[in-house]
Formats: C-alpha cells, structure tokens, sequence
C-alpha cells in the first residue's frame, strides 16, 4: 500500500510520543511491504508561535490531501493567557470541524497486567471493555458563545445546540460499532434538565427502534453515568453521548485503566481521512524530559492503520507488542508501581519496535 500519513506532533510531548509512533510506523511499512509517505506539520502552539495560527491553512492541505493524520497534543502554559488573541486548542477544535470528524471513539479496555496500577480496585475493572463514541463537532463547543458588559461587571455565555441530523449520524456509528461487539449501547444525556437532551433522548431512541431494533439499549443520565463508570464498568459496551459529556466522562473512564498514557482515540467521518491521537494532552510539566508515555500515541497509530488503511493484520501487530511489552513488566513513570523501575519514551519505543520484530 502507498499512502499518506500527516504527523501532527504538536506541543509539549505531542513531538516526543509522535517520535516513537513515527518509527512504529516505518517499521510496520518496511516489514509488510507498505510505502508510507509521512510529512509533519504544525499544529496548536508551536503553529501560533510561527504562523500566529493555530491552524496553518499548509497544515489543513496537508491534511486535506492524506489519508489519515496522527497527531501529538496541543496547549502549554505559554499560551494560556486569556486575553490572547487565539489558543492551541482552536486548532484542534477546527481541523476537527474543517474535515468533518464528527465521531471520537475512545475504547477503554484495562490491560490485564496493569489492573493493579488503577487507582480502583481490581475486581470492579477486571472485564471492562467500553468504547466511547463522543460527538465532537457539535454541542457546547460549537455553539454561539460571547461576553457581556452589564453595569456592574461581565457575564459570558455559551450554547449547547445538537440538531438532529447531528444525533442520528454519531448514534448510527455507535450502533453499529455495538452491533460489530457485544450488542449493548448506552447514551448518555441530561434530559431531565437539558432541551437539548430531551431531543438527543427522542433522536437516538428513533435511530436505534428503527434501524438496529436487536442492540440491547437503554438511556443513563450523565450524572449517574458517572458513577456507574467507577462502580460497575463491566456493565457497558459502547456508549454514545455529547461532546462535553464524553470530554468529561473518557477522562474519567481513563482512569480504570491506570493512565491516560494508554488511551488512543480515533476521530471520523462520513469519508475522508481520520484522525488519531492519544487522548491526553501535552502534559507540559514533563515535557522534554524524555519520560512520557508513548503507548497511547503507539496504539493510536494501530487504530489509524485499523480504521483508514483497512491494514487489520498491521494494527493487531502493533497491539500484540505493545501488549508483550507491558506483559514483560516495562513500566513508564505514568504506569510504574512503587518499587518498579520506569523507563524512559525512546527506552519504551525501543522495546516495542523489538516486539514487533520478534
Ligand atoms: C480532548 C481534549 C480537547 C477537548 C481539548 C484540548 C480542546 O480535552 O480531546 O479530549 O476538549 O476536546
Ligand atoms: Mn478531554
């Protein structure tokens, strides 16, 4: 296969996790035959700080022209201050937009040899296995927002708008996805205080009746969902919701499997390429100091090549050494026990390019 793969490795440790998924990459390529075009460009901070956007009109080409993206993360204290003009995460927001990813499938799935790294205890997360489907390119983050002067000082708003079309196309792939695993979908909303969910509760109800009437399903309001996430996770199979909703609700799932140095995300459209990344962010306080996790962003590459490339065998390659490689007790910092020794993002790169070649 040829194809072109954009790399956006982004700020704080986006260019260091990206690194390892990159050698991830060309190992994969030079091992099944594959010739894979990679490219990196900026995106978030270091884009603002070059371009003073955080979106380059390249980048978006770029992206435009591939056939899926992998990208780092964006943000840093450097351009947190809020009478800025923009911010790195602006930049995320629209590629999302601009190429239409309007589905985030976040799957949380506890490695068996990390169920003791979870802050919970074993027997509630031992057999979880949830993938998230986020709407992410409508909602509260999307809709009209803006700042007010009243007398006696400001006041800022911002809308949550979900239309139906938006519902129906984030549910349909949710439910299939449930119809490809083990039948059972969850949507989360907030219909008892919320229009908006009230809307999304009628939409989904009317997609799944009609369209996938074997799925087990049933409706959990976003407060309860998120204690049940914690009390009893083994409960759901995929769970579809919101954009905020599922923002808050994955990091919370994210936990269950001990880090979020271990969760890829696939984001994707109707056609055109997707994009993959870890689902942490920068993590500014280790930057550059070579000790980040980079399995997530290495299991974000095998759902890019899963999910835009169709190369199954690939992917599954790259989840069997990530997966020997933890099996083998190697720990990062994010992940290491007390007592365990932590290594270093290219010690941990290392060894799963020594996986795969074995
Ligand atoms: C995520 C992140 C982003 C979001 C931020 C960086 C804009 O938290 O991908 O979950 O809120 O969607
Ligand atoms: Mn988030």
């Amino acid at each position: 296969m040829d194809a072109r793969i954009v790399l956006l490795p982004g700020d704080g440790i986006g260019p260091e996790i990206v690194a390892q998924a990159e050698r991830v990459l060309q190992v994969i390529a030079e091992r099944h035959g594959h010739h894979f075009q990679l490219s990196s460009h900026p995106i978030g901070g270091c884009a603002i700080d070059e371009f003073g956007d955080p979106l380059p009109e390249s980048t978006l080409d770029a992206c435009r022209e591939s056939a899926a993206i992998l990208l780092g993360a964006v943000g840093g204290p450097k351009w947190d201050d809020p009478h800025a003009k923009t911010r790195p995460e602006v930049g995320l927001l629209k590629i999302r937009k601009e190429l239409g990813l309007f589905a985030n499938l976040r799957p949380i799935n506890p490695h068996p040899a990390l169920l003791d790294s979870s802050p919970l205890k074993r027997h509630i997360i031992e057999g979880t296995d949830i993938l998230f489907v986020r709407e992410l390119t409508g909602g509260i983050y999307f809709g009209d927002s803006g700042v007010h002067e009243n007398g006696d000082g400001k006041s800022a708003f911002n809308t949550m708008t979900y239309s139906q079309e938006e519902v129906k196309r984030v549910v349909r792939v949710a439910a299939t996805a449930a119809l490809k695993r083990r039948g059972k979908l969850t949507s989360v909303d907030k219909a008892n205080v919320l229009e908006v969910s009230r809307l999304w509760r009628h939409t989904a109800e009317q997609i799944v009746k009609s369209e996938f009437p074997t799925l087990e399903y049933e409706v959990v309001l976003v407060d309860a969902m998120a204690m049940h996430l914690i009390s009893r996770p083994t409960d759901f199979d995929v769970v579809v919701t919101g954009n905020m909703f599922g923002d808050i609700l994955t990091d919370e799932a994210s936990m269950l499997p001990g880090s979020l140095g271990l969760l890829p995300s696939a984001s994707v459209g109707e056609s055109g390429p997707g994009l993959y990344e870890p689902i942490h962010g920068s993590a500014p306080d280790i930057a550059g100091k070579g000790v980040a996790n980079p399995l997530a962003t290495i299991l974000a590459t095998a759902m890019l090549l899963r999910h835009s490339l169709h190369l199954e065998a690939e992917a599954v390659a790259i989840e069997t050494a990530v997966s020997q490689v933890l099996n083998d007790g190697h720990r990062t910092a994010d992940i290491a026990q007390s007592g365990e020794t932590a290594i270093g993002t290219v010690a941990m790169g290392d060894l799963v390019l020594s996986a795969l070649a074995s």
